[in-house]
């Protein structure tokens, strides 16, 4: 199994893990809710029932420690309106935190704004419970309540802890990737910075070998000199490249097509007849480019385009100018196998790969070279399976900046 398959499927356990305990906490929380919903209303048909009494029997002695006891027990907010539905009476309710449109009725602080606000609550929760066989007149007076705060609480814990499961695990992702990212930022520099290095020593040894051969053999025309010279070239190329990587390497405004160009009549001579290759669209336009990297981008590019291709093909440039957004577009287009829709991300992750001797690094690095050294972007803008893809990359058009040399 690859990596990115591990990661995929440690990324849908660890989802379904989460979801199974959050549904989990919801339900047990939820069970608490009900079975003290539940307390709660027998202990308000208690209230009712005792305060029913000590109305009828005017035994206050008895009543009222009763209903002291019951409400030091439950905290149950409750509210008695009259036959008018005029507040008479309240209990477990707290005005002073809401002390405007204060009457001051015989010392008491009296708000009455809090206490219907209050009522209108209770009438939303929970139905009322009449007050039978009071007077002669008939009058009902109802009592009302609501949950307590512990209750209340408890119905808004499920959430919470979910919102703070979810900030903790958000916060955990992004400094993870962000570590990770930094990781992998100073292994590619730390490797093309050696690369680079190691490589120095013997080019310019070899470099002494062939000026040497030349001289003892008084081979300065022969044929073989040419390409072993041809090579060293090569290698220098390389080794500039990877230099680049390892530095922060200087843009300079440059003629995209020229630049494409050039590299397309290198890279044709070392590929097969039987892809062809055209560049179409805009040959005026500018933009700020490392040559030697951009070189790279497109090289990993027209390489993949080339393996893609089965027998016969086509690769084409279209380079297009985006005027409104002071852009430039490079599109390469190939006739090759496609890449399936579901794969337009992975293939740009370090290490995937379908071919049998890739690594996988070609269009990771493209996608670096771009984005970081050339605050650009690149994306596969279309493909179809057996049909042929089409990779874009988004650069930023010279008029931007002000261009200092005239090339
Ligand atoms: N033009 C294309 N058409 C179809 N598939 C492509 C194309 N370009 C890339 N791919 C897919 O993306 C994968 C990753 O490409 P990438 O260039 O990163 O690695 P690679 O070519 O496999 O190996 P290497 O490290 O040698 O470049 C390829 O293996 C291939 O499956
Ligand atoms: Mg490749």
């Amino acid at each position: 199994m690859n990596p990115y398959e591990k990661k995929r499927r440690w990324k849908f356990f660890l989802l379904v893990f989460a979801i199974v305990i959050g549904t989990a906490s919801v339900f047990y929380s939820d069970f608490f809710v009900k079975k003290m919903e539940r307390e709660e209303q027998l202990q308000f048909q208690l209230y009712v029932r005792v305060t029913e009494q000590s109305l009828i029997m005017y035994d206050n002695d008895i009543y009222t420690p009763l209903i002291e006891l019951i409400r030091t027990k439950t905290k149950l907010p409750v509210i008695m309106t009259d036959s008018k539905g005029e507040i008479i009476g309240t209990q477990g309710l707290d005005s002073t935190k809401t002390n405007y449109n204060i009457e001051k009725k015989e010392g008491v602080t009296y708000d009455p704004a809090y206490f219907r606000r209050e009522l209108r609550k209770m009438k939303k929760q929970h139905p009322p419970t009449p007050i039978t066989g009071l007077g002669a007149d008939g009058s009902r007076w109802l009592i009302y309540y609501k949950d307590s705060p512990t209750l209340t609480q408890l119905r808004y814990f499920p959430y919470i802890q979910l919102a703070v499961i979810a900030l903790f695990l958000l916060t955990a992702y992004v400094a993870f990737s962000s570590a990770r990212k930094a990781e992998q930022d100073q292994v590619w520099v730390g490797m093309a910075k050696e690369t680079a290095h190691q490589l120095g020593t013997p080019i310019s040894s070899l470099m002494a070998w062939v000026e040497l051969i030349k001289s003892r053999f008084d081979a300065e025309d022969d044929p073989l000199i040419a390409e072993m010279e041809n090579d060293i070239k090569r290698l220098e190329v390389i080794t500039d490249r990877f230099s680049k990587i390892g530095s922060k390497p200087v843009v300079e405004d440059h003629v995209v097509y020229t630049v494409i160009y050039n590299f397309v009549e290198y890279f044709k001579l070392r590929t097969s007849d039987k892809t062809r290759f055209s560049i179409t669209g805009d040959d005026q336009v500018r933009a700020m480019l490392n040559v030697p990297l951009f070189d790279w981008v497109i090289e990993n590019l027209l390489k993949n385009a080339v393996n893609a291709i089965d027998n016969e093909g086509k690769i084409t440039i279209n380079i297009i100018e985006n005027l409104t957004k002071e852009e430039v577009f490079i599109d390469v287009t190939d006739t090759g196998t496609g890449i399936a829709r579901s794969k337009f991300d992975a293939v740009f992750q370090p290490g995937y790969t379908t071919r049998k001797r890739g690594w996988g690094l070609g269009l990771s690095l493209t996608k670096r070279i771009i984005e970081n050294y050339h605050s650009g972007q690149i994306f596969v803008k279309d493909s179809e399976l057996g049909k042929g893809t089409t990779f874009r990359i988004v650069l930023k058009s010279s008029i931007t900046y002000e261009p200092t040399t005239n090339t």
